[in-house]
């Protein structure tokens, strides 16, 4: 009967060791009983990036990169993104289960209640430039909401952090809005509480004077690519959220350190860097050189590649889909012809068949947010709000979790051993 253990002998001792292997995991804390001494601290493990650790345990999305399998909850993306809601998602997400008709409509009503925000925030929205980029808005204004709700640090009382996770969903779409008409030198429009959440959030960014007329294609366009990117398991803005949030801090820091980092272009700023980037190669018949720039390493396939995924990204695959509804309303986007090319040329190529180098989902989102009229320095808002749920529900699970300490990792010190300061008129 083989045994759920890993035997390990130390060559530098002889001595041999059982650790017991669960969930396909050993315990990282199990190896400090490995020592060459008394006074030795105990092996550890040495992973940057994270590359090869389970930091959690979680019940919220099941990823497997190799076949290009993603589920919320255990719910297919693909069913979820042609059948619900984004505020559905959210509810399945945070919440844990499909919401009953009953309980969507409460929470539909609840977060469309919260979707103001206290009018000096408008004020100091103002204060930022005209050329803010959006994202550094969005982080500062999501942050200082700490401020307006400090009841929020009582993260201890269930009541209290259900109400912080439906004021965040309800007013981020607002907050964004605002960030929109701030770079163009509108006047804020606010929230209209008779309209659905995708449909309010697309009235207050693109209403002018009462004159903006729905589309409703492409607001369900719109609304699946929220659904895409609502969570995607211990992502760098997720581990932000929670890594952070680990200290204790009210939700509204936790995640506006979610949305830092999800503003960096190896992250969701990489939908903007696609966009970049297609300017910059311009041309279908620059695109050879370019590939050849990024074979070289001087330069990235930006939209491409995935710590996790090492096939298609099931995303990428729908936006694609989504990218055609979109195109058909508002003709097509002249840079797909470059996308596409790119994608076929690389999809063919060496460097990029041996890497399992795939488009993921930033590749064809920003080419759909433009069409919409989205600026390419706002993309990486539109992913933010599509991750709210997500951040939302793993810094519940993280709060919740009994093996959960705050975060700290250890480190391999490779500095000068001790020695003795030098006077500054001796240096
Ligand atoms: N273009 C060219 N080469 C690449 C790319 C790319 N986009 N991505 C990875 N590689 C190469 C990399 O140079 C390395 O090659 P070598 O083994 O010869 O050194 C190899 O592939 C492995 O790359 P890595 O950097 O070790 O992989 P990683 O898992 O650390 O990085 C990634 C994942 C997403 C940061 C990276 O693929 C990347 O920079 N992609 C472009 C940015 C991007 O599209 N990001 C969005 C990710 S999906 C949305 C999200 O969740 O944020």
């Amino acid at each position: 009967m083989p045994k759920d253990s890993l035997s390990v002998t130390d060559n530098r001792t002889g001595r041999s060791y059982e650790l017991p292997v669960v969930d396909g995991t050993i315990r990282a804390v199990d190896l400090r009983q490995i020592k060459t001494s008394e006074e030795d601290f105990g092996l550890m493990t040495y992973d940057p990036a994270f590359m090869n650790t389970a930091a959690c345990r979680s019940a919220i999305t099941y990823i497997d990169g190799d076949k290009g399998i993603l589920r919320y909850r255990g719910y297919p993306i693909e069913q979820l993104a042609e059948h619900a809601t984004f505020l559905e998602v959210a509810y399945l997400l945070c919440e844990g289960e499909l919401p009953t008709q009953e309980q969507l409509a409460r929470w539909n009503e609840e977060i469309t209640f919260h979707t103001y925000v206290h009018t000096n925030i408008t004020k100091f929205l103002e204060g930022f430039r005209y050329d803010a980029h959006p994202m550094g808005v969005l982080l500062g204004v999501v942050g200082a909401l700490s401020t307006f709700y400090p009841d929020a640090k009582h993260i201890q009382d269930p009541a209290n952090r259900y109400l912080q996770r439906v004021r965040l969903l309800a007013k981020a779409p607002t907050i964004a809005a605002f960030a929109f008409r701030h770079s163009r030198g509108l006047p804020f429009v606010f929230p209209d509480n008779d309209l659905g959440y995708i449909a309010n959030f697309v009235n207050m960014t693109f209403s002018i004077g009462g004159r903006h007329k729905p589309n409703p294609v492409l607001q369900r366009a719109l609304e699946i690519l929220l659904i895409l990117h609502a969570d995607h398991e211990q992502n760098c803005s997720t581990s932000a959220v929670r890594s952070v949030g680990s200290s204790h801090v009210d939700p509204f820091s936790a995640v506006s350190a979610g949305i830092a980092a999800l503003y960096g272009p190896l992250h969701g700023g990489a939908n903007e860097a696609v966009l970049n980037m297609l300017d910059e190669i311009g041309d279908k018949k620059e695109i050879q050189s370019f590939i050849q720039k990024v074979k070289g390493g001087s330069d990235r396939l930006m939209g491409f590649g995935h710590r996790v995924y090492k096939s298609y990204d099931p995303r990428a695959k729908l936006i694609k889909k989504v990218a055609y509804d979109v195109f058909n309303q508002t003709g097509l986007n002249p840079k797909l012809e470059i996308a596409l090319e790119l994608e076929r040329i690389a999809l063919e190529d060496e460097y990029f068949i041996k890497r399992k180098l795939y488009p993921n989902v930033d590749f064809y989102s920003g080419l759909i947010y433009q069409a919409m009229g989205y600026p390419t320095e706002y993309f990486t808002v539109l992913f933010a709000l599509g991750r709210m749920p997500g951040w939302l529900a793993q810094w519940e699970e993280m709060l919740l979790d009994k093996d959960q300490k705050i975060a700290r990792p250890r480190q391999i010190y490779t500095g000068a051993a001790e020695r003795p300061y030098i006077p500054l008129e001796r240096r």
